[in-house]
Parts: structure tokens; C-alpha cells; sequence
């Protein structure tokens, strides 16, 4: 058995919370150190959450050597430029989605992982929950038949316009906040890439609202909803020739019992159920399997690429209205 992973996180993000937790539940990591941009901010957030030790900047974190890899969950604008300046360090880097504020982004990203031989991963979350293990079997099996359309909805209401996810200088939008998840649910669960979008928006300082029709090449059609200016609604429907499965709560599906309906022909709606899980700790321990030679990572930066040009398209789409051919 290894050591516990030291993890070290870059910044004091709220979400970092959530990581926190999931890194004490895990069973191979502990949580060592915390950067911030501001000293004395590192030592509340770290006297807060009991973390041993604070660097007064990122830098001074990664030339440390105290860690043995990184949480990144910076603005979005910075995810690149800190995990090449982490994997340079020698640091393996969990770097919060979107991985990059553009494609080029995230090829640059991967070929910093490439040349450093550390790893990256995309902290979609919500993937390493088991509910995602049952749908992908059910489909796989046939039980709603061909396939032909999913709806992926991700939208809520964010009041405060100060934050950072209302900031065009740091890669905000709604697009790049939620719609990230709503790309790659569909990506997901087809297992393949578009060959075109098709996108309309709405814009304040930054895309408030998106919707997004993706066309993939075995014929499903998928649709995006994504706003960051609507009232909060999490969904995902998956249609096919003989049936439907239909997710209520996809992007956090949570540690109690949890599940989806799966609607067929002629048969009642069954509530498929599925134990809960923290699909947080999942993603961590996974993350440090990885790094410790026990597992394969389950998606790579290759993905981490596709789901980057998928939103860009989506989002020179919007822009120009037009057709985006990616070519699959
Ligand atoms: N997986 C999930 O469930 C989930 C949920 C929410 C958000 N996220 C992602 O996590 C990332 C962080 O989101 P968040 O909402 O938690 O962030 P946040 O609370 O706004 O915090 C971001 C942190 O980045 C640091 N920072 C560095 N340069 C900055 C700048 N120029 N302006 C503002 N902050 C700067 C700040 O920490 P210091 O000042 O301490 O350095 C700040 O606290 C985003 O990429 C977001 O997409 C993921």
C-alpha cells in the first residue's frame, strides 16, 4: 500500500470545499497545503479546514516539494497557464472543467502532459458516479432500442453579477461553467465526436444562455440547454425506438440513494435505483490510482481536447450564426 497522495490546492475557490471533503473520505489522499494569492488568506482557509501548511502564492507552492500533486480550480481563464506552469513543477494536476478557456487551451495542456509524463485529469465529477455505469448499460443492452436523441439541460440563476463566471476577461459564461457538462454527457453516451453544431445565445458580459444542437455520426441528434440566467433545472433524457431513460439529477447525483426512470412500450415507468455515492471522493481516488500505477485513467487529455472544440464551435456557432462543421 502507498503512502497517502499530499495534495496541494491552488487557490481558496469555494469549490475547493467540496474537494476537501472529498479528499478526507477518500482512502489514498490527505489534504497538505493550500496557495493563495494572499497569504493571510491561505492561513484562514487553512485554519478553517485544519490544512497543515499555506504558501503566500501559487508559485511558492509548486517550489515547494511538500505535495505530491495538484488541485487546480482557478478561474477558468488561468486552468491552462497553472497546470503547465503545476506539470513543469513535476506535479500531476486534477484541473476543474472546463480544462482550458479554449481547444488550443487544452492542446497545450496535453502536450505539457505528454512531454512531462504527469498526469492531467478534467474533474468532471459527475461521471465517476455509478448512476452513469447503469445508464451506459441499459443503453448498451438495448433497453430503449436505437438511440436517436438526448437532452441535456443545465441551468440556474446567478444572482450575484460580480462573480467571476460573469467575467469575459476570465473565461466565464454559462457555456464554459455548465455547458461544459451538457457536451459531455452527450459525448458520453454516444462514445463519439460531433460532426457539427449548431448554437443560438443570449448575452450579457459573457453568453447567459445557450442552445446548442449537436449531430453525430451514428445519426443521434443531441440538444444543449445551458443559462446561467434561468431558474436552476438539472436534466438528462436519453430517447430511443423502444424506450426513454430520464435523469433528474445528472450533474450531482449525490450520496444518498439516487436513480433515473426508464420509460418503454407497453411496460409501466420503472424507477431503476442506484446506491449514492460521492462522485468527488470517486474522481480523487481514481485520480491517484492513476498516478500510483494502479489504474488506467478513464478519460485522458485526448478527451479533454474533444470537449474543448466542441464548445468552441458551439461558441463561434452562437457568434456568427452559422453551421460549425468539425468533421468528427
Ligand atoms: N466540479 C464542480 O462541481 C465545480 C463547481 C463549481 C465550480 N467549478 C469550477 O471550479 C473553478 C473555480 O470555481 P469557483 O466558483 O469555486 O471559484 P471562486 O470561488 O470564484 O474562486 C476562484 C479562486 O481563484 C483564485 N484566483 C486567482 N486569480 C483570480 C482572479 N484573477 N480573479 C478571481 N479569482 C482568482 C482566487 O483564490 P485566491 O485569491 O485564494 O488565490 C479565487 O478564490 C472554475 O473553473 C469552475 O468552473 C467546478
Amino acid at each position: 500500500m502507498s503512502d497517502p497522495f499530499r495534495w496541494g490546492i491552488l487557490s481558496t475557490a469555494d469549490i475547493g470545499r467540496r474537494l476537501i471533503h472529498a479528499i478526507r473520505q477518500s482512502r489514498n489522499g490527505e489534504v497538505i497545503a493550500v496557495a493563495s494569492r494572499e497569504r493571510t488568506r491561505a492561513e484562514r482557509w487553512a485554519a478553517e479546514h485544519a490544512i497543515p501548511r499555506v504558501f503566500g502564492s501559487y508559485d511558492e507552492l509548486l517550489r515547494s516539494k511538500a505535495v505530491d500533486g495538484v488541485y487546480l480550480p482557478l478561474p477558468n481563464a488561468l486552468h491552462a497557464e497553472w497546470t503547465i506552469r503545476a506539470l513543469e513543477a513535476g506535479y500531476p494536476v486534477l484541473c476543474e472543467k472546463p480544462i482550458a478557456a479554449t481547444a488550443s487551451g487544452a492542446e497545450q495542456v496535453r502536450a505539457a502532459s505528454a512531454r512531462t509524463g504527469l498526469l492531467v485529469a478534467e474533474a468532471f465529477m459527475y461521471r465517476f458516479h455509478p448512476v452513469f455505469e447503469r445508464v451506459r448499460a441499459l443503453i448498451r443492452d438495448g433497453a430503449i432500442g436505437t438511440v436517436s436523441t438526448i437532452f441535456s439541460r443545465f441551468t440556474f440563476l446567478l444572482d450575484d453579477r460580480a462573480v467571476n463566471v460573469t467575467s469575459a476577461e476570465l473565461a466565464g459564461g454559462a457555456l464554459r461553467d455548465v455547458g461544459c457538462y451538457c457536451v459531455n454527457v452527450a459525448r458520453l453516451l454516444t462514445g463519439l465526436e460531433p460532426l457539427r453544431v449548431s448554437a443560438f445565445e443570449r448575452r450579457s458580459t459573457v453568453d447567459d444562455t445557450v442552445v446548442a444542437l449537436l449531430d453525430f455520426p451514428n445519426g443521434v441528434l443531441a440538444q444543449c440547454e445551458t443559462s446561467i440566467a434561468n431558474f436552476e433545472r438539472h436534466r438528462v433524457e436519453v430517447a430511443g425506438t423502444t424506450g426513454a431513460i430520464v435523469l433528474e439529477q445528472p450533474w450531482v447525483p449525490g450520496e444518498g440513494a439516487t436513480g433515473f426512470t426508464l420509460h418503454r412500450s407497453g411496460k409501466p415507468v420503472d424507477w431503476v435505483a442506484v446506491p449514492g455515492a460521492n462522485a468527488y471522493q470517486q474522481q480523487v481516488e481514481h485520480f491517484v490510482d492513476v498516478v500510483q500505477g494502479r489504474a488506467r485513467a478513464r478519460w485522458g487529455m485526448d478527451d479533454a481536447v474533444a470537449n474543448m472544440r466542441v464548445l468552441d464551435a458551439i461558441a463561434a456557432s452562437a457568434r456568427d450564426g452559422r453551421v460549425v462543421e468539425l468533421g468528427g
